[in-house]
């Protein structure tokens, strides 16, 4: 069965929730690509916006465009800019597009040869698809040949570990900069700072992103124009010469270094946590920008942002981006919902007995506006200080400092 529910209050979320619990009813997976198609279609969905990127890599815009199915993302071979690190890397050198120097491996014995030799730190990276979790920094040899073997024989990650990248290890403060894409022509949307480790003072393990600001508060208008000049329209004219042509959102992570931008990746959806901060400050309808991306008219659609910050805190299950445990039930929510200019977004809730629950690492994405960052920071946590589950963790300073870069 497949339900349709109208209107979008606290009335219309119980009768989801309730509805859900039916045998009936149930969701598809986004990988499974033939039924969301078939889906689209029965349901005539006038468009459909793909989030993760593991659909996109396999392909799904190809398939809903040749069952003339409109939907907003990159191809199968545009979405190659992030689904195969090589090919990202093969593209910049050719438009001569500032990132860190590189080598590709397909053998591990090479590489682990050349874990003797290369210059410390090392960023080991392996090319395709992994999680999130297939950046490894490695400080010493030893670390080096373990991200190595784990990646290429082991295969952690398994065959996005066939081949690897082993690249200099870049220092700097990191920018998210998202951008609509059609082919040749580009919007810049907006940018924001994620911060990525795990804990207070940047430091534990990586994350998909324990919290953002927006705008990005390393970021000015002369550093949007070397990154028009020379990555962008690089890109664009790079791709569109090879016969592809991107259209969706592109989201260039960059490193800020004393020597001036350089690209670390491509990714080609939306940033989570990027999107929690970035959507909010928003002010023009996204519905016709995304049309005019997937259609053309891009350069012809108004957008327009809020002039005020976002600051957007995860709430993460004690243990993430470990092993972590679920079903915890989260206190708070209404209240803190009722605060000024706070938007709270459900990453790994569900809903089980009547009460709201954790379900994944990332739990809670909580997002307050401001006139400044620290209006819009006392704003966030003081939604955060009225939510509570056991384990709950988040970071403290998220948007506290600007980055020295
Ligand atoms: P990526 O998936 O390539 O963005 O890598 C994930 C994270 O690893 C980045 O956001 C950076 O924090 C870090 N990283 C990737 N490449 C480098 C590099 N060359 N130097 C320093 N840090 C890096
Ligand atoms: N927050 C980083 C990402 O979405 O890839």
């Amino acid at each position: 069965m497949k339900v349709l529910v109208i209107g979008s209050g606290g009335r219309e979320h119980a009768l989801v929730w309730k509805l859900a619990q039916s045998p009936e009813a149930d969701s598809i997976r986004a990988n499974d690509l033939p039924k969301l198609a078939r889906f689209a279609k029965e349901n005539r969905i006038d468009l459909t916006i793909v989030g993760p990127d593991d659909p996109l890599a396999a392909g799904i815009v190809d398939l809903f465009e040749a069952e003339g199915l409109r939907v907003f993302g990159p191809n199968k071979k545009a979405a190659q800019l992030e689904a195969s690190k090589i090919f990202a890397k093969e593209l910049m050198s050719a438009k001569k597009i500032p990132t860190a120097p590189a080598r590709t491996f397909s053998s591990s014995a090479e590489a682990l040869n050349y874990c003797d030799e290369v210059a410390l730190p090392v960023v080991i990276k392996a090319d395709g698809l992994a999680l999130g979790k297939g950046v490894v920094v490695a400080h010493d040899r030893a670390s080096a040949r373990q991200a190595v073997c784990s990646m290429m024989e082991e295969r952690a990650f398994g065959e996005a570990g066939r081949r690897i990248i082993m690249e200099e290890c870049l220092r700097g403060s990191e920018c998210s900069v998202h951008a609509l894409v059609s082919g040749k022509s580009f919007r810049m949307l907006a940018t924001a700072r994620d911060h990525k480790r795990a804990r207070d003072g940047d430091e534990g393990p990586n994350t998909g992103g324990m919290g953002a600001v927006s705008p990005a508060d390393n970021w000015n208008a002369e550093r949007e124009g070397n990154f028009i000049s020379s990555i962008m329209q690089p890109l664009l004219d790079g791709l569109t010469r090879n016969g592809t042509m991107f259209r969706g959102l592109l989201f260039p992570g960059l490193m800020i270094t004393d020597a001036g931008l350089r690209v670390l990746e491509f990714n080609c959806r939306f940033g989570d946590p990027e999107t929690q901060a970035i959507l909010p400050r928003m002010k023009s309808d996204l519905l016709p920008l995304m049309i005019a991306t997937t259609e053309g008219g891009l350069e012809n659609v108004a957008i327009e942002f809020d002039s005020r910050f976002a600051v957007t805190v995860t709430i993460a299950s004690s243990g993430y981006p470990g092993k972590y445990e679920t079903g915890k039930t989260i206190e708070g929510l209404e209240n803190a919902a009722r605060l000024p200019e706070v938007q709270i977004f459900h990453a790994g809730t569900k809903r089980q007995d009547g009460k709201t629950v954790t379900s994944g690492g990332r739990v809670l994405a909580v997002t307050a506006l401001g006139d400044s960052v620290p209006q819009a920071r006392e704003r966030a946590y003081a939604a955060i200080n009225k939510i509570h589950f056991e384990g709950c963790h988040f970071r403290r300073d998220i948007a506290l400092r600007p980055p020295h870069a």
